[in-house]
């Protein structure tokens, strides 16, 4: 605290980010990263840009980026909105969609961002509970709303909400912003971008962090109604011009076109989830149905805390959230088959 604070500051409940630890031999599962490098081909582009050109400010509009972006997903560059990872993306969104008297929707359990941008920029939220299983039901969505907002699969608990109920979600909400943070969605779900001409008031977010194995790159992106996007651009050129960095572009763009090496290390995550799910299953964890790179796990004998710090002490961190109704689960990153594995032999040992 001090007086030199502008008073929004001491109502700030910062984002705690999963740590990052600089420990050797470390098997970590905690941060939902990518367990596969990035493609040799975004190495290489990034190597490419580093050079003389750093001494001048990268494109404002990250034209060949979202030119890359619309391609992919059959929309028009004005569709395509881009920005320093899906993180700074959804508070352009928070900021300059969100900000209206009736309260914005979303669920109780969710990424724990979203009341952190509520509170930085003033918005009053409704935090809608969840059913037993943790499943989205869109029927408690039908109330006067500034917006709504969404992951899909959701986080921390991978869920899936299919798209018939989002289509039915966007019609009974056609006087607001409906947002699916897709930040997951590469490992199982169907998007909601196809979604995209048929609603104007539906924008949905996608990230390089997590299917790309871009995280520390820091590029996330928007799709969504011409009107919508324009929305975002005057909040981006109103806080930062150059979000994105000659370097991150050129990376960004160049995973966008190696398909191969994203089919063939999301399928690998997808993999190593189901291996996973199945074995913690076997141990007697219980793990609602994931479409995502975690899983949500949780032991009916074990506390989940404990747990959690017995896998510490192996040298295996994992994300324990200690929250209402999920203090008994783990969110477990799906890693390397061998990490895996070593997960499951202490979990194990640690259960004997
Ligand atoms: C649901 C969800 N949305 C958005 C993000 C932000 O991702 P990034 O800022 O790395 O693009 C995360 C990160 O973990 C997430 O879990």
């Amino acid at each position: 605290m001090s007086r030199y604070w502008s008073p929004v500051v001491h109502q700030l409940s910062p984002y705690v980010p999963g740590e990052q630890p600089k420990i050797e031999n470390l098997i970590k599962l905690n941060t939902n990263e990518n367990p596969y490098g990035p493609s040799p081909r975004v190495l290489a582009a990034i190597r490419g840009e580093a050079n003389e050109n750093l001494r001048l400010y990268p494109d404002p509009g990250a034209m060949e980026l979202r030119e890359a972006l619309a391609n992919y997903y059959g929309l028009d560059v004005g569709q395509v909105f881009v920005g320093n990872g899906s993180d700074e993306v959804l508070a352009h969104i928070f900021h300059g969609l969100f900000q209206h008297p009736a309260p914005l929707l979303f669920p109780d359990i969710t990424y724990s961002f979203y009341p952190v941008y509520c509170a930085l920029y003033g918005i009053n939220y409704s935090a809608i509970p969840l059913g037993d299983e943790f499943e989205l039901r869109v029927a408690d969505y039908v109330q006067p709303n500034a917006g709504i907002i969404f992951p899909n699969p959701n986080a921390p608990t991978g869920r899936l909400l299919p798209l018939t109920e989002i289509e039915w979600l966007l019609q009974q909400n056609s006087e607001s912003v409906v947002v699916v943070d897709e930040a997951y969605v590469d490992f199982g779900g169907e998007s909601a971008v196809k979604l995209v001409d048929r609603f104007p008031n539906l924008l949905v977010t996608q990230t390089f962090s997590k299917s790309r194995s871009l995280a520390g790159l820091r590029v996330g992106f928007a799709l969504g109604h011409p009107e919508l996007i324009q929305a975002l651009e005057r909040v981006k050129d109103s806080f930062n011009s150059y979000p994105l960095d000659r370097l991150a572009l050129a990376g960004a763009t160049a995973a966008i076109e190696d398909r191969d090496h994203f089919e063939r290390t999301r399928g690998a995550v997808i993999e190593g989830r189901e291996w996973l799910a199945n074995g913690l299953t076997e141990l007697g964890f219980h793990i609602p149905p994931s479409a995502a790179n975690f899983l949500f796990a949780s032991h009916p004998q074990r506390d989940a805390g404990e747990l959690a710090a017995e896998l510490r002490e192996r040298g295996i961190i994992v994300r324990h959230f200690r929250q209402p109704r999920i203090e008994q689960y783990l969110r477990i990153t799906v890693g390397r088959p061998e990490e895996n594995a070593a997960l499951l032999a202490a979990i194990k040992e640690i259960l004997r």
